[in-house]
């Protein structure tokens, strides 16, 4: 296909088979009828560096950047405040010539959350963040970015734990797993960010019977899409979002850099991606 009137995009990372991302920018290339297009480029570590330099000579405009090259992706571009923050890159773009990026996990976290439960951050006292890896780097970010009181972060390795609140400041506490059943008592909201409840992982050991009525659950998995945590929520009746509502609102900002157009998440979209995750193999 010639690239020389489109503008076009990919994903880059090894392996990249497995992203969503072509599917998602895909629909909305047709959707809002924009002449451009959206590929997979699987990229090693060590051709990383020179394919990025190489971007507008391979006809990109941009891209997102997945595993296992986030971190360098920030060396090598001019990142936001938001990026340099998290130690992460998950978008590119050029932009009069430099390459810069953002993390765009924050705005995808921050709206799924305002989608399944609106004015949550409306006096958030105590946040509790369960897990202290990449996703909840974002995570935390955003909800002291929204202005939460206190952000409680939960680990097994409470090391790790205790980097965020060197690096996102004094409203992060950071605890050990015991002190979980006592926080999400008194939380208005409650995140997963650890890998428990992913499919092929053990559970999440969470007992929300004591949380508050009106607390809102956030959980970042999206395989298998209601985790037992959500379905705990659905039976308490308390609001909640997941982590497909995060995969898509975090992939708006990208396609508005890239294309010009701000898109929008639609069922039918997320219906697309639920058939494709659901698709017997
Ligand atoms: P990601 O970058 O996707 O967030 P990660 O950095 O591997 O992934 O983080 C996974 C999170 O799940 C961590 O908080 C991890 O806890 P540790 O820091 O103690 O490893 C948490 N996690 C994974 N398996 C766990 C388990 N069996 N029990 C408790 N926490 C677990």
């Amino acid at each position: 296909m010639s690239t020389d009137n489109i503008r076009a995009a990919c994903v880059m990372g090894w392996p990249v088979a497995h992203s969503r991302s072509p599917l998602i920018h895909g629909y909305w290339l047709k959707r809002h009828g924009v002449k451009g297009d959206y590929r997979r480029e699987a990229v090693t570590a060590g051709d990383f560096p020179a394919f990025l330099k190489s971007l507008g000579e391979r006809g990109y405009v941009g891209g997102n950047i997945t595993q296992p090259h986030k971190e360098m992706a920030l060396k090598l571009t001019e990142p936001d405040e938001r990026a340099r923050a998290i130690g992460a890159a998950n978008t590119i773009w050029i932009d009069n010539g430099k390459l810069r990026s953002t993390n765009t996990d924050v705005i995808g976290f921050l709206s799924s959350l305002d989608v399944g439960g609106p004015g949550w951050d409306k006096n958030l006292m105590d946040a509790v963040v369960l897990g202290a890896g990449g996703a909840a780097r974002a995570v935390v970010y955003g909800l002291v970015e929204r202005g939460a009181e206190r952000v409680h972060v939960v680990n097994r390795t409470i090391a790790r734990a205790e980097v965020f609140s060197e690096r996102f400041g004094p409203r992060v506490h950071p605890v050990g797993w015991d002190a979980m059943p006592r926080l999400i008592k008194d939380a208005g909201l409650i995140v997963n960010t650890t890998s428990l409840g992913m499919t092929g992982n053990p559970e999440l050991p969470i007992d929300l019977s004591g949380v508050r009525d009106d607390a809102v659950i956030g959980e970042i998995i999206y395989v298998p899409l209601k985790t037992k945590l959500l379905q705990a929520a659905e039976k308490r009746g308390l609001r909640h979002s997941d982590g497909l509502d995060m995969l898509l609102y975090q992939a708006v900002r990208g396609f508005e850099l890239w294309f010009g157009v701000k898109p929008t998440v639609t069922p039918e979209l997320r219906q697309i991606i639920v058939d494709e995750l659901t698709k017997k193999k």
